[in-house]
């Protein structure tokens, strides 16, 4: 192949600096994947199966006939919750990527960002081809700065966080961004991907009191409804706007219904079983407590737990990790800025006290 020489190099390169991926298969003592609930394991009678006819596959675009009276029900069941109009995506990585590429067809519109939003959010900030600014991490005083000089000269000013971020498990705050939303009048879009199904009253997410205030919420439904898919809230006006441009929407075939229906089981599951939500909490104080007692300092209140690893040396730390009986991830550049590469733990309701027990041990194996 023409580019074998290019391709070579460039992946020497990355192992070079510590910085190639590989797959990894999730082992029996898992601190990575983001099934906070421990949901994927559910068993759901078989008989429900047989209900529905095409469950494997939509076979097409939803304008072309793929979005299913099911998908229907789940986004009427969704848009009574948030009394927002609801509509249902691939994944929350191709949810951001349409609404934010769709922004290119507002004129004199700009992008404010968190500097430490998703990957899928940059993404589509890119493909929507629109200026952006990017906000320091959760500073609402730069956001300010930002939105004093922007409010001047453009028309529309579109600001895009994260409830929960996704590598950190801090929280936006949210009282804040509101205040300057009435200050400065901008279009707000909130991604709950790591809080829905958590936090709230009815399970909506760490923001779900605020939702009427929030212009556009993304949501997903591959972490803690242990399943697969997403969903887009906004106005019906916004909704409408997305199907007619959102091009990871049109262009694609959609979700399954196996998808969707697993994901509303779950999230009818989660709503009735209170007791899911408790365990989870538990665990994060557990958690907490013991690597208290270990001599670490815990740097959040959610089920995503950052250690940083400071000056420790990058390939060291790989290599113990792979040796380790427990699964974690050092999350790396470009994910992250270079130096700041942190381990990422993901607590989950289905962990045990021995099983954290067992991740501290490793933990001071690993980082004292
Ligand atoms: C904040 C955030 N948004 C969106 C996504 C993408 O969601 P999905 O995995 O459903 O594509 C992720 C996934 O890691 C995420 O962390």
């Amino acid at each position: 192949m023409e580019l074998d020489n290019f391709l070579e190099k460039f992946l020497n390169e990355l192992r070079k600096n510590n910085l190639f991926r590989e797959n990894i298969k999730e082992n029996t003592l898992s601190f990575i994947i983001n099934d906070y609930l421990g949901l994927r394991n559910r068993k759901v009678p078989f008989k429900i199966f047989s209900k529905f006819k095409k469950l494997f596959t939509s076979s097409a675009s939803p304008l072309l006939g793929g979005y299913s009276n099911l998908k229907e029900a789940f986004s009427n069941y969704l848009k009574f919750l948030y009394k927002k109009e609801a509509l249902i995506f691939n994944t929350g990585y191709s949810a951001n990527l349409g609404v934010l590429s769709s922004l290119k067809h507002i004129d004199n519109l700009v992008i404010l960002v968190d500097k430490l939003a998703h990957a899928s959010i940059y993404d589509g900030i890119l493909l929507s081809k629109k200026p952006f600014y990017r906000f320091f991490h959760n500073d609402v005083n730069h956001l300010e700065d930002l939105l004093k000089k922007l409010r001047k000269k453009y028309k529309y000013l579109y600001v895009i966080t994260e409830s929960i971020f996704s590598m950190d498990g801090d929280v936006a705050p949210i009282k804040d961004i509101l205040e300057l939303k009435e200050k400065y009048n901008f279009t707000l879009h909130i991604d709950e991907a790591h809080a829905f199904g958590i936090y709230g009253k009815n399970s909506l997410g760490i923001f779900e009191n605020y939702k009427e205030k929030i212009d556009v919420i993304t949501i997903t439904f591959g972490k803690a409804l242990g399943s697969f898919g997403s969903a887009v809230l906004a106005s019906e006006r916004f909704i409408n706007f997305l199907i007619n441009t959102s091009r990871s929407y049109i262009y694609s075939t959609h979700i399954p219904d196996i998808n969707v229906l697993i994901s509303y089981l779950n999230f009818l599951y989660i709503r009735k079983t209170p007791s899911l939500k408790k365990r989870l909490f538990e665990n994060i104080i557990y958690f907490r407590d013991t690597l208290k007692k270990a001599g670490f300092i815990p740097l959040s209140n959610t089920p995503i737990q950052p250690i940083f690893i400071g000056e420790k040396d990058i390939k060291e730390v790989l290599e113990k990790i792979k040796k380790m009986k427990v699964q974690i991830s050092l999350i790396r550049s470009p994910t992250v800025p270079k130096g700041k590469e942190r381990l990422r733990i993901s607590l989950r309701r289905d962990h045990t006290k021995k099983d954290i027990d067992i991740l501290i041990e490793n933990l001071i194996f690993l980082l004292k």
